[in-house]
């Protein structure tokens, strides 16, 4: 009869620890901050605030170069000696590792080309209007690298100016 008492009495604590588990863990846990009340992620639910107009550009930008006409591009920057050594600085920035030290095609990289990058003095190269040049160094082409996003416009341009003065 004891013995009987005791088993009930285990099973009865072990059911109520069962039970109080689980209310702790349905409710127990909403004293708890929750991912969702967090500033981080509040500012979120707030309502987008009202775009004056004109927020977003709608000329301007790489694409409206993109879809220009390459012959129609003209050079901003005059030939003078400081955008030519603009020019040739930003060469060792960019160009020399595949043209070479010589703008011969002879670079480091270059060499695993076949054919070799341009010889940037030859004629095929500089009987190319300043915007044609421009928009195959921008965008790329054949195996030439697309070098926009890492040469701004007006770097390109300074460098076309770099690339007229080696012929002369
Ligand atoms: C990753 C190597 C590489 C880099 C970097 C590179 N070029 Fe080239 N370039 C080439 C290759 C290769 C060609 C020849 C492309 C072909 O004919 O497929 C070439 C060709 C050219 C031509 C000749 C265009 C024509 O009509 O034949 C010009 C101009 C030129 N590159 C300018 C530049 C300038 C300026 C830079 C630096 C801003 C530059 N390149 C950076 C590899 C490179």
């Amino acid at each position: 009869m004891r013995n009987f008492n005791l088993k009930i009495l285990l099973r009865l604590s072990a059911l109520l620890i069962l039970v109080a588990f689980g209310a702790f863990s349905i409710f127990g846990c909403t004293n708890y901050g929750r991912m969702r009340d967090d500033e981080a992620v509040e500012a979120y639910n707030d309502e987008f605030p009202k775009m004056p107009k004109k927020t977003i550009p709608i000329d301007g930008g790489i694409w409206i170069e993109r879809e220009a006409d390459p012959g129609s591009l003209v050079n901003p920057l005059p030939q003078t000696p400081d955008v030519v050594a603009t020019g040739a600085e930003r060469y060792k920035f960019y160009c020399i590792q595949c043209h070479g030290p010589r703008a011969d095609g002879y670079g480091t990289v270059g060499q695993s080309f076949a054919p070799l990058p341009a010889n940037l003095k030859e004629p095929r190269v500089q009987n190319q209007t300043d915007g044609e040049l421009f928009y195959k160094i921008r965008f790329g082409f054949l195996r030439h690298p697309a070098l926009f996003p890492t040469v701004t416009d007006e770097e390109t341009w300074a460098l076309i100016r770099y690339i007229r003065a080696l012929a002369g």
